[in-house]
């Protein structure tokens, strides 16, 4: 295996987050490889793909090597880990005490419950920007729509989202794994951040507990069903994974199909013509500009695949990225087809931490995408490329700047 040392720290560099896809294709040459500082980088679908589900592959940061490339995000105090980074046994368990109260097989009815909501949330903020011909799509409606979601869900008060969301913000302000160099500022903000979110449910969960409402926060807390109720740590570490997952990557999804679409004329008729396409938007736009990027895992077992060993105790960076424009699984993996049949794209993970809030972000992009193709008139990117967040990992326009000829009223 040659050492590929250079393509991992390029794509970890701010440079890259406009047009990370060159290198991507690069690390696919090689759909396993081994970086200089011990990494190893999947990049091949079906590697990505069986590695997501293969027990000997862990997502508990506490495997990893000292001085390793990943490194669990500074914890906050008073909290337990998410089951975003347990294994099982336990993350069965905790997953199983928050699915009971969200979706299918005990409250199936739940997501699509909140559609009239997300709906109303929707029009309300394109609304607001009736009478204007210039806007920010990320901070008027593809930030604050998922942050009042993610409060609806939570049963936190609208007027407490202005102050959280920035805070989930910079709670992911640092990376799951590390990225050169290292930047103590983002580090110190994103610690700060999370006991500042911390202190917050603290409090909230007293209020729920003594005056509970119809969230699944309010159910979690006075679940006394055979697995016990969550242990307050364990409720704070769902809490912050249920805000923070259930929003960065919304955001993201809803931006990037605008911008993908308003590059992409003949698919932006397309769905106008037939509204019923914007499932395929959400679809395609996370297949080929997804959410999330790369997500860490440590190798607990030696692991062989293809013609590589990843050994026992290794990180491993899964580059759901790469992965969704393999050429050996999609063809003409980097054209932005809304009607492609084959959409198997892996962002939103696979196996034991397959995304929990999937059907939900899904049901936020593509009423966001609908609702907005039909109500701006003539839109047009005004920054192409957008500035970026500088996060590797959770890929997205900081801002996008549109220029419209007028927005229908509802
Ligand atoms: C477009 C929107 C979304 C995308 C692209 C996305 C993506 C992902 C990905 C890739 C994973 C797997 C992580 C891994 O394997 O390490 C994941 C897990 C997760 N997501 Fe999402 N997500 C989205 C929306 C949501 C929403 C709305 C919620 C909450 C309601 C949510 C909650 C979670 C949770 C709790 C996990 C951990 C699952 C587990 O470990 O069992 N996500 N998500």
């Amino acid at each position: 295996m040659t050492s590929t040392s250079t393509l991992l720290k390029q794509l970890l560099h701010t440079d890259s987050r406009p047009n990370p896809w060159p290198l991507y294709a690069d690390l696919r040459a090689e759909p396993v490889s081994l970086q200089d500082d011990g990494t190893y980088v999947v990049s091949g679908y079906d590697e990505v793909s069986a590695l997501l589900r293969d027990p000997r592959v862990s997502a508990d940061p506490g495997y990893a090597a000292p001085g390793s490339r990943i490194g669990a995000r500074a914890m906050a105090p008073r909290t337990a880990p998410a089951f975003l980074v347990r294994d099982n046994p336990e993350h069965d368990r905790l997953r199983g005490l928050v699915q009971r109260h969200f979706g299918p097989p005990a409250r199936p009815g739940f997501v699509e419950g909140l559609r009239p909501m997300v709906e109303e949330l929707i029009r309300d903020h394109i609304d607001g920007l009736v009478g204007r011909t210039e806007f920010d799509l990320v901070s008027e409606l593809a930030f604050p729509v998922p942050v009042s979601v993610a409060c609806h869900l939570l049963g936190i008060p609208p007027e407490d989202a202005e102050r959280l969301g920035p805070l989930a913000e910079e709670t992911v302000a640092t990376p799951e794994f590390r990225v050169d160099p290292y930047d103590p500022e983002s580090a110190a903000t994103s610690s700060h951040a999370q006991e500042e979110l911390t202190a917050y449910f603290v409090a909230h969960i007293q209020r729920l507990r003594e005056n509970p409402g119809p969230d699944i926060l309010s159910s979690m807390i006075h679940d006394d069903g055979p697995d016990g109720p969550m242990t307050l740590p364990e409720l704070l570490s769902t809490c912050q994974l249920l805000f923070i997952g259930g929003h960065e990557t919304t955001v993201n999804l809803i931006t990037n199909s605008m911008l993908l679409l308003l590059r992409h004329p003949e698919q932006l008729a397309r769905l106008q013509a037939d509204p019923s396409l914007a499932a395929g938007v959400v679809e395609e736009t996370l297949r080929l500009e997804p959410s999330v990027h790369l997500r860490p895992r440590i190798a607990v077992d030696d692991i062989h695949i293809g013609e590589h060993t990843i050994p026992k105790g290794a990180s491993v960076i899964l580059a759901l990225a790469a992965a969704n424009r393999d050429p050996r699984r999609f063809p003409d993996p980097d054209t932005f087809d809304i009607t492609r049949p084959d959409t198997a794209h892996l962002s939103f993970g696979g196996g034991l931490h397959f995304c929990f809030g999937a059907p939900l972000g899904r049901m936020e992009g593509q009423i966001a995408v609908r609702e907005l193709t039909r109500r701006l008139v003539n839109p047009r990117v005004l920054q192409d490329s957008p500035p970026y967040r500088p996060l590797p990992d959770l890929r997205g326009p900081s801002a996008l700047r549109l220029a419209v000829d007028e927005v229908r009223p509802t």
